[in-house]
């Protein structure tokens, strides 16, 4: 989730677009860079790191100054956050510059026909095969525009893209597919960028571009063509956002919005991971096929929100890989002398790559002879970095402390891995793979349908204000996401609340059951393993029988849990596995619904970091 800005109009390129950027830093990034054009000449500079390490660049080596001009702000996702992987990517002649939001699957492909076409690529970035490929079809049509447009109908993926050209001084040429962009239009000038923020104090005449549409900016103003060059139709609207709202995307918090943005997130953590055979191909994955093989068992370590997503990937990787995975919080692992050695995988999931305990986990396996393999939000973070091998999950920056969409795409990313070891190691043949593969790709609908369905949950939560306690109860892959609601509910509302394996309440939680206590239940699919369906259905009239309020989590369709169900919260049919993807979202929900009630800080709860950087 990268932030971007374009501008053509009197003022100083420059200003506009580093204040633009500035706007978009709540959107976090690795690195930032702009461009300006100036007498016919492009000039650019970018950095790795903060936006205030680019301000210091072109403090010593300004600019000049120029009316045209675009920036970036960089979240990666290929090639590590350095300078010259850091946007805007110029072709070789320099007279090309380009930014870049989303991810281009086929860059790989791109990247070598130019190369065999003598050009030479510098960054390990996909971006830059745009630049490229731009500078090549605008030798021939002499219109960035149209040059867009004709190098867009060849890249798949998504993507937001800026550029401009030398010999085009007043325009900006913007593109878009499955990514947003939107334009400012002002009077004498115009803008682009990720979203509203970057320019509302400039304008809150706004166009929103339509998929695969190509916009030219000009300071008499604008025009919208299709990837096909046919005139289209961008959406017009006032922005009555402030600043403030317009970083959260309109919504009171960034939890609120992370949690909107789930379905595009699975999406993104999806993209590029398929090869043209439909085989999986995590790039990122340094460690050999032949390694994968002798790899006997594996070990999950992690905190949190994150440790629960390795309860789920558990069940996963035992069931693609038929190899035993063990699942350990990292605070405790090293602490135990577990048995490791150079047959073990370990896997460490962590969102920000930074928390101390995962980092000492995975630190203590390396030095018994264990491969590594991070699964991370966080380009270039020290757990990724000090791993053998990592998968980005694509989440995009999560501002909030309490964890929802990295959660799951972590889930998506685990899902991956396991999948990837049973295609490596021959437990999954091709056509299964690839079959998980598309039942996957329809999560990020399913999240949707979800999210239009949750009125009902917030008025819930609201009528539960005033309670003490709440108990999540769950089988199966239900289980480590009733620990997750339980989570969520105490690190948002402040609440106690608890999770159980539902199987474990007659072995004594039930002891706590009175008349009136919410219990929410997530229950597994009746069309899966039904002796579990049955089992949960008995656990949920037993605790109705003792006064529990029941809410159960539960499939469209299955009425058999209707009778005992004093709320009821349907979820997409989804196969077993995948359940926690839909099942969780009604949980992060109602914990930030009630959460809201109660006034606390919803983005920052007391007492809580986004980042646990000390044991
Ligand atoms: C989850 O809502 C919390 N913010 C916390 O449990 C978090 O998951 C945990 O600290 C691990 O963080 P990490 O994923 O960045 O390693």
């Amino acid at each position: 989730m990268c932030g971007i800005v374009g501008y053509v109009g009197p003022q100083s390129a420059l200003d506009v677009v580093m204040a633009g950027l500035k706007r978009l830093e709540y959107r976090g990034y690795d690195s930032a860079g702009v461009a300006v054009l100036a007498d016919g000449q492009l000039a650019a500079a970018k950095k790795a790191g903060k936006l205030v390490n680019l301000e210091k660049e072109l403090a010593e080596r300004p600019l000049p100054a120029g009316w045209t001009g675009i920036g970036h702000t960089r979240w990666a996702t290929h090639g590590a956050p350095t300078d010259a992987n850091a946007h805007p990517h110029l072709d070789n002649a320099g007279r090309v510059a380009v930014v870049h939001n989303g991810i281009i699957e086929n860059f790989a492909e791109l990247r070598g026909e130019l190369m065999e076409r003598g050009h030479e690529l510098t960054s390990e970035t996909d971006t830059e095969v745009v630049a490229h490929l731009l500078a090549e079809e605008f030798s021939a049509t002499a219109d960035l525009a149209e040059a867009m447009r004709l190098v867009c109908r060849r890249l798949k993926g998504a993507f937001t893209l800026v550029a401009m050209h030398a010999d085009e001084p007043d325009v900006v040429v913007g593109a878009r597919r499955n990514s947003p962009l939107v334009v400012g239009i002002g009077d004498g000038e115009a803008f682009l960028a990720s979203d509203v923020a970057a320019f509302i104090a400039h304008t809150r005449s706004a166009l929103e571009l339509g998929q695969d549409q190509v916009v030219e900016l000009r300071r008499d103003g604008v025009t919208v063509t299709g990837f096909d060059g046919r005139p289209a139709e961008a959406r017009a609207f006032t922005v009555d956002w402030d600043a403030a709202a317009a970083e959260k995307g309109g919504y009171a918090s960034f939890m609120l919005k992370e949690i909107a943005e789930q379905p595009k997130a699975v999406f993104d953590t999806l993209l590029g991971r398929i090869d043209a055979e439909g085989n999986l191909t995590l790039d990122e994955v340094r460690i050999s096929a032949s390694e994968l093989r002798e790899m006997d068992k594996v070990v999950i370590v992690a905190c949190g929100t994150a440790f629960h997503a390795g309860l789920i990937a558990k069940y996963a990787i035992e069931h693609f890989t038929r190899i035993p995975c063990e699942v350990e919080l990292a605070s405790e692992f090293r602490y135990r002398d577990p048995i490791l050695d150079a047959q073990t995988l370990v896997i460490a999931i962590s969102q920000s790559g930074e928390t101390m305990d995962t980092l000492m986990a995975l630190r203590h396996a390396r030095e018994q002879g264990s491969k590594v393999l991070a699964i991370c939000n966080t380009n270039g973070s020290t757990i990724p970095r000090e791993s053998d091998a990592v998968l980005y999950t694509h989440a995009g920056p999560e501002v909030a402390v309490a964890s929802t969409k990295a959660f799951l795409t972590q889930l998506v990313a685990c899902y991956l891995v396991a999948l990837y070891l049973g295609q490596v190691r021959g437990t999954k043949w091709g056509d299964e793979v690839r079959a998980v593969v598309r039942d996957l790709a329809q999560i990020g609908d399913a999240v949707e349908r979800v999210l239009g369905t949750m009125e009902p949950v917030r008025q819930l939560a609201r009528s539960l204000a005033d309670r003490n306690t709440v108990l999540f109860l769950g089988r199966h892959v239900g289980y480590p996401v009733a620990l997750e609601g339980a989570l969520k509910l105490k690190e948002l509302a402040y609440m106690h609340a608890e999770g159980f394996a539902a199987g474990e309440l007659k072995h004594g939680p039930i002891a706590l059951i009175e008349e009136g206590l919410p219990v929410v239940v997530v229950v597994p699919s009746p069309r899966g393993r039904s002796l579990l369906h049955d089992k949960i259905v008995s656990n949920i009239q037993e605790i109705r029988a003792r006064g529990a309020r029941t809410i159960v989590i539960a499939e469209e369709g299955d009425e058999a849990v209707v009778p005992y169900a004093d709320h009821l919260v349907r979820i997409p049919p989804t196969p077993t596995l995948l359940q926690p993807l839909v099942a969780t979202v009604p949980l992060q929900v109602f914990a930030c619904e009630l959460a809201t009630v109660r006034g606390n800080a919803v983005d920052q709860p007391r007492n809580l970091a986004k980042s646990v950087t000390v044991e």
